[in-house]
């Protein structure tokens, strides 16, 4: 694989594109993040690209007509950037079928929990870390999924695990597994460039080379 071009969509704070950002200034893995794109037009994710010279583009479904007419326009900045890869990182809108099935296998996402506990519908932001902190589970973390038809259903690239501490709030949860999701994130995307990924049968092996 040449450098592989990269996309991070993302609707709020950035803090795990910034550590994609990083990464890629310390050379850890072989791609170029070349666009970000958000649907929020205050999400500070986007400050942090310009920040790093990196192309934004604020993409809101509210300004266009159709749910197609969207797709399009995304579809279409993706590939007037020859993007080859995307990562979701914060993005809090579902891909259509359109956009995922222009990219099979070439979308990430990172959830902050231990996927399939506390994924899909309705389990996004603080909603992850309370719905944890209400179960009583000893253990939470982060998962870096291939984005599927299913919300956080797609095959799991790599987890994390933290033991929570009994008076943890939710609060305290999301700031740990916040720390844990940075480098799980750059791991996955290191061995995405590596072409090191294969899925088969909704399983990701990872080649060793
Ligand atoms: C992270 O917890 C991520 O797992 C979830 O949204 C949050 C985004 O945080 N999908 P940030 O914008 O990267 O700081």
């Amino acid at each position: 694989m040449g450098t592989v071009k990269i996309a991070v969509l993302a609707s709020g704070g950035g803090s795990n594109l910034q550590a994609l950002i990083d990464a890629q200034t310390d050379g850890a893995f072989n791609g170029e993040i070349a666009l970000v794109v958000s649907n929020r037009k205050a999400a500070f994710a986007l400050e942090r690209a310009k920040k790093a010279g990196i192309a934004t583009h604020y993409l809101s479904a509210k300004s266009f007509p159709t749910a197609a007419a969207f797709d399009d326009a995304l579809l279409t900045v993706l590939a007037a950037h020859e993007i080859d890869f995307i990562v979701l990182a914060g993005y809090l809108k579902v891909l259509s079928t359109k956009v995922l099935q222009s990219y099979p296998n070439k979308i990430i996402n990172i959830h902050p929990s231990l996927l399939p506990a506390f994924g899909g519908d309705g389990f996004y932001g603080m909603r992850v870390h309370h719905a944890v902190h209400q179960s009583g589970a000893k253990l939470s973390g982060a998962t870096v999924h291939f984005v599927t038809e299913g919300i956080d259903a797609g095959p799991i690239i790599l987890q994390k695990a933290i033991r929570l501490e009994p008076d943890w709030g939710p609060e305290d949860i999301q700031a740990a597994v916040l720390k844990l999701e940075h480098p799980l994130l750059v791991e996955a995307v290191k061995l995405y460039c590596e072409n090191r990924l294969e899925v088969i049968d909704n399983k990701v092996l990872i080649q060793e080379f």
